[in-house]
């Protein structure tokens, strides 16, 4: 398989525990494992360190998933795949980044918000129910859904590693990469 890949930035985007974690880095392995260049801006690791002591107010949100979208553009810019897990919950910000990359493939993972909640694979779903976190995304603060996103990955019932293969197999067939 040709590794020379010209860069591009896949974009997963849905609720915390939607699973963009756990789907982007069996991505990354992949690509990674066929030569590519590529490099996984995960949201919960910006946090500590590229945007630390941020909050979860949409100010703050927005500056996140503009830094992580400016990262995204010098790699990709640079022949790098930069795939961003960040819930990334507002649409106009989500755009705006897109609209400064080239091939900016974006990728829902549309976990309904009730699967999320009883999978609460961090316990944050139960504290925000009991109010020990404020503005929790899906539940008091806003997650709106890409309305036409590259591709849009439903996971109830399917392994990640299924998931994954969706990606890999739409990078493939329309992008001709992997
Ligand atoms: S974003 O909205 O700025 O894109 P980001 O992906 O960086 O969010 O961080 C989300 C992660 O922070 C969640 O997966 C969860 O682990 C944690 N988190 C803590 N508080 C909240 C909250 N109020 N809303 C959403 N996620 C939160």
């Amino acid at each position: 398989m040709a590794a020379n890949t010209s860069g591009c930035c896949l974009w997963f985007t849905g609720l915390s525990g939607a699973g963009k974690t756990t789907i982007a880095t069996i991505v990354v392995e992949q690509l990674a494992a066929a030569g590519h260049r590529v490099e996984l801006l995960d949201g919960d690791e910006v946090r500590e360190h590229l945007s630390r002591g941020l909050t979860f107010s949409k100010e703050d949100r927005d500056t996140n998933v503009r830094r992580i979208g400016w990262v995204a553009k010098v790699l990709a810019r640079n022949g790098v795949i930069a795939v961003t897990a960040a819930i990334s919950p507002y649409r106009e910000i989500r755009d705006e980044v897109r609209a400064t990359i080239d091939n900016f493939i974006e990728i829902h993972v549309a976990t309904p918000f009730e699967v999320c909640e009883v999978r609460d694979v961090k316990g944050l779903y139960a504290k925000a129910r009991s109010g020990d976190i404020g503005q929790f995304t899906g539940m008091n603060d806003p997650y709106e859904e890409p309305i036409s996103p590259e591709l849009r990955i439903e996971t109830a019932g399917r392994t990640p590693e299924e998931s994954a293969a969706e990606v890999l197999t739409y990078l493939r067939s329309e992008r001709s990469i992997a």
